[in-house]
């Protein structure tokens, strides 16, 4: 009977508003499409990568109202309304974050394949704990897998960001860059007001 007929229509796209690396985006999807499969099909921000696809490996990490997560895990119709942050949206204008720097300098990457991923947990760590421990660093990326660098030259990359971040910005205190920066005749002023 045709009333019994399993329907073969699609089901209907759900229109989706959210924030990407502080741009609005408005998209179209499937209630069933992964994040990660919008991000990188749709929307072609392809920074995060398919590793495994079932949350295991940690290629595809983004943040979502700063909290790391697998985008793969994560449906993209859950993301409306929210802040997410990308690996392309790490670096500020153009300038590699202290984070990106340091897994350049100190070779904490072959392939790349994971790098998104450890760099993009690694800032949700150092934006909450600025001066992590080693056990901290390695328990926040315990998720994030990698098949060919080793992880002891990541984790000295991050404890490297760390301390340049440190040393730009101490916690409470005004950038040394900017004070160092500021005319003499404004230091001269500030001391004789003190
Ligand atoms: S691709 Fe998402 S955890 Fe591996
Ligand atoms: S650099 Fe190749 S998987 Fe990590």
């Amino acid at each position: 009977m045709p009333g019994n007929a399993p329907s073969k229509t699609a089901p209907a796209k759900m229109a989706i508003s959210t924030t990407i690396n502080g741009q609005s985006y408005d998209f179209l999807c499937d209630p069933r499409q992964s994040l990660l499969e919008v991000l990188r099909d749709t929307l072609h921000l392809t920074g995060a990568k398919e590793g495994c696809n079932n949350g295991n490996c940690g290629a595809c990490t983004v943040l979502i109202d700063g909290e790391p997560v697998n985008s793969c895990l994560v449906l993209a119709v859950e993301v409306a309304g929210k802040d997410l942050t990308t690996i392309e949206g790490i670096a500020d204008k153009g300038v590699l974050h202290p984070l990106q720097q340091c897994f350049l300098e100190g070779a904490a990457l072959q392939c790349g394949i994971c790098t998104p991923g450890f760099i993009v947990a690694a800032k949700a760590l150092l934006d909450k704990k600025p001066n992590p421990t080693e056990e901290e660093i390695r328990f926040s990326l315990a998720g994030n897998l990698c098949r060919c660098t080793g992880y002891d030259k990541i984790v000295r990359a991050v404890q490297a960001a760390a301390e340049r971040i440190q040393s730009v910005q101490p916690s409470g205190g005004t950038p040394q860059r900017k004070q160092a920066q500021q005319p003499q005749a404004q230091q001269q002023q500030s001391q004789q007001q003190q």
